[in-house]
């Protein structure tokens, strides 16, 4: 017989009602509409959103104050989603910004939260991809190369893993954000990648998605981290994709937008976190069809270590760590081509994504568009207030739906996959390292000559 506690909702679940109950008040108002106020419904507010952002570029309130240890954060929220929406940034803007993140910039290598603060690894990441969103000479010249190594190497820890700061924590926000940076730097080596599968590998839960540490709950923002590392350093056959992917397709809700892990509520921001997760694992879909046990091992990886690099890239190179990797057998010519780890990102775009997406893009694009757009700015979900973060991966999620149908890394996405006016379109983005695609292009070239 029940019991009149086993009847009584969780927490949990008056909250996720709530949610749907604001929600479907959204969609129905939608649904109940002629054609033309509906597509001013799906409108993306340029305009509006341009203002929100040049102002909090120009100025912050003191409400910022608490953020005043994330301030290269908030230069990569505001001119990563100014670069999204393809509007060309004020010169002066430009220049102040470059001369901020120089003051932020430690004389030991690495950047701060701010002027005079310790580097962290959380903030050199916002500062890098902030400085390689604004491109140029003046900008990609201001990181020091040399000093930011040094800094990642004493991150690195015995593990395997990084820290985020001297004597900081160690998880694989650690891990992608130092992999990240210096794989788009070009000073990415074995010294640096040594161990950092193996502790991705042992963050990965029961569940299939992965954890900020070992013995953790998966969650969306680590998944996304732990993935698009592994990717990096060439060992993602490592993780297992069939549970990973089985996971994360889960997570969307019957909001259309995701939730970061299991029986919590939906939020804007994991448009991107989760929905790039799957634009990652679409473009990897050679490897994912090449661990179906129809193929043999015999077809995947050739003793002959060029030739699976000249077929697919150096992305699908076979490295040491593989643990797939075959034996070699003695009298054998089995000499292993040392990774090319800078080239493994431009490779991953040019990949021919020849997968469907597996979420529901148009679902998630009337999440975002109709529940986490406000007037300028966007949100976690109804009732919560805009802010930069959401704005940012809001934007960055949107674009990651647009293009999902393309097969080509940011080729036009054909009509059916943009929800809203032609006008919605947003520039595409990197995945892995989540900067417009033609400000990754400028700094990949930059930092093959330098
Ligand atoms: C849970 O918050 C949030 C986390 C456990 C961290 C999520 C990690 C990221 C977003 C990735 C960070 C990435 C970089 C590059 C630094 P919550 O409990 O408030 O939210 P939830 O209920 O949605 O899980
Ligand atoms: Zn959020």
């Amino acid at each position: 017989m029940e019991t009149s506690a086993a009847k009584r909702p969780t927490v949990t679940q008056r909250e996720q009602w709530m949610v749907e109950r604001q929600v479907f008040e959204i969609y129905n108002i939608f649904m109940g509409l002629p054609h033309n106020p509906q597509a001013v419904m799906l409108e993306v507010r340029r305009d509006e959103h341009i203002e929100y952002l040049y102002k909090g570029l120009r100025e912050l309130g003191p409400a910022f104050g608490v953020l005043d240890a994330n301030r290269p954060w908030i230069c990569y929220w505001i001119l990563h989603s100014i670069a999204m929406l393809g509007e060309p940034l004020d010169a002066k803007l430009e220049e102040n910004v470059i001369d901020f993140l120089g003051r932020c910039q430690h004389p030991d290598g690495g950047f701060g939260g701010g002027p005079g603060q310790l580097p962290h690894l959380a903030t050199t990441y916002a500062a890098v991809n902030s400085l390689i969103t604004l491109g140029g000479q003046r900008s990609l010249l201001s990181i020091n190369r040399g000093k930011l190594y040094t800094f990642l190497l004493r991150m690195k820890h015995a593990s395997g893993g990084f820290r985020m700061h001297d004597g900081g924590e160690i998880d694989v926000r650690a891990c992608y954000t130092a992999i990240s940076v210096a794989s788009i730097l070009n000073i990415l080596d074995s010294e640096l990648v040594q161990n950092v599968g193996s502790y991705i590998l042992s963050c990965q839960t029961y569940e299939g998605g992965i954890a900020g540490e070992p013995g953790s709950e998966a969650h969306g923002g680590y998944t996304f981290c732990g993935l698009a590392a592994m990717i990096l350093i060439n060992e993602v056959t490592r993780l297992d994709l069939p549970s990973l992917i089985n996971w994360v397709v889960f997570r969307q809700g019957i909001e259309g937008g995701f939730q970061g892990r299991t029986n919590k509520l939906v939020d804007g921001c994991y448009s991107f976190w989760q929905g790039g997760v799957c634009a990652l694992i679409q473009r990897l879909h050679s490897i994912i069809q090449q661990l179906e046990p129809s193929n043999s091992e015999e077809e995947y990886y050739s003793t002959d270590s060029e030739s699976s690099a000249d077929l697919k890239g150096n992305l699908f190179h076979v490295n040491d760590t593989c643990p797939l990797r075959p034996k070699v057998h003695e009298g054998q010519n089995n000499v292993c081509c040392p990774v090319n780890f800078f080239d493994i990102g431009l490779n991953f775009i040019r990949e021919h994504a020849e997968l469907e997406p597996f979420f529901n893009s148009t679902a998630l694009q009337q999440y975002i568009l109709l529940c986490s757009q406000v007037d300028s700015g966007f949100r976690d979900k109804p009732g919560k207030h805009k802010d930069y973060y959401h704005t940012c991966y809001c934007l960055s999620g949107l674009s990651v739906c647009q293009y999902s149908s393309s097969k080509k890394a940011g080729s036009q996405p054909l009509p059916r996959t943009l929800l809203g006016p032609f006008n919605n379109l947003l520039q595409p983005v990197h995945p892995i390292f989540n900067v417009v695609l033609e400000r990754f292009n400028e700094a990949h070239e930059f930092f093959s000559r330098t």
